[in-house]
């Protein structure tokens, strides 16, 4: 990484920002990932995106399925945010801890989470080291009494009620 790569890093680190986790089903495998770079992008139609490093075995499965799901994750989620972001844990079984649910394209979303989006990939633009994922939302849970957030800031998880 160049130094200015690293100052970025650092940067946006101070940036605090919810968790989510993004979840594809490719074939018979869920796949899952922890991330933060994800925000809305319009409502009519309503869309979504999400930054997802080349280097991630998520990135080859969503651009393949073409489906996505994103949990929004409460305080109480955050052993959740941290397996699914562990490098190298195994894609087979990775979620088998975690309660989760189906959705109507065939992810799976997270149960007990703040709010859960089902979407359908709506385009992909390279970006550098990742790739942006825009996503158009086809249905949308929210917890009715939702818990505190899941928030990172500065490379460390904390909580915002
Ligand atoms: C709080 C947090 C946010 C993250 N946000 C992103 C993100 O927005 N995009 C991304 O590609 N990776 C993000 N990551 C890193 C991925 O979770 C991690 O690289 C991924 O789980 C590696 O999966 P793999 O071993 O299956 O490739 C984030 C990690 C953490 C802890």
């Amino acid at each position: 990484m160049t130094p200015l790569g690293a100052d970025l890093r650092r940067a946006m680190s101070r940036l605090a920002g919810g968790v989510v986790v993004l979840s594809t089903r490719l074939g018979t495998h869920d796949h899952a990932m922890t991330a933060s770079a994800v925000c809305s992008v319009s409502l009519e139609p309503p869309l979504v995106l999400a930054c997802v490093e080349v280097a991630a075995r998520f990135h080859d499965a969503v651009l393949e399925s073409g489906v996505l799901g994103m949990s929004i994750l409460t305080a109480a989620q955050r052993a959740h945010a941290d397996w699914l972001a562990t490098p190298g844990r195994p894609v087979i079984g990775q979620l088998d801890r975690i309660p989760v649910h189906r959705a109507p394209s065939g992810v799976v979303l997270l149960d007990e989470s703040l709010a859960t989006l089902d979407c359908v990939t709506w385009a992909v633009h390279p970006a550098g080291d990742h790739s942006i994922v825009v996503a158009e939302v086809m249905a949308i849970t929210l917890a009715d009494d939702p818990e505190a957030a899941l928030v990172y800031y500065r490379n460390r998880f904390g909580s915002l009620a």
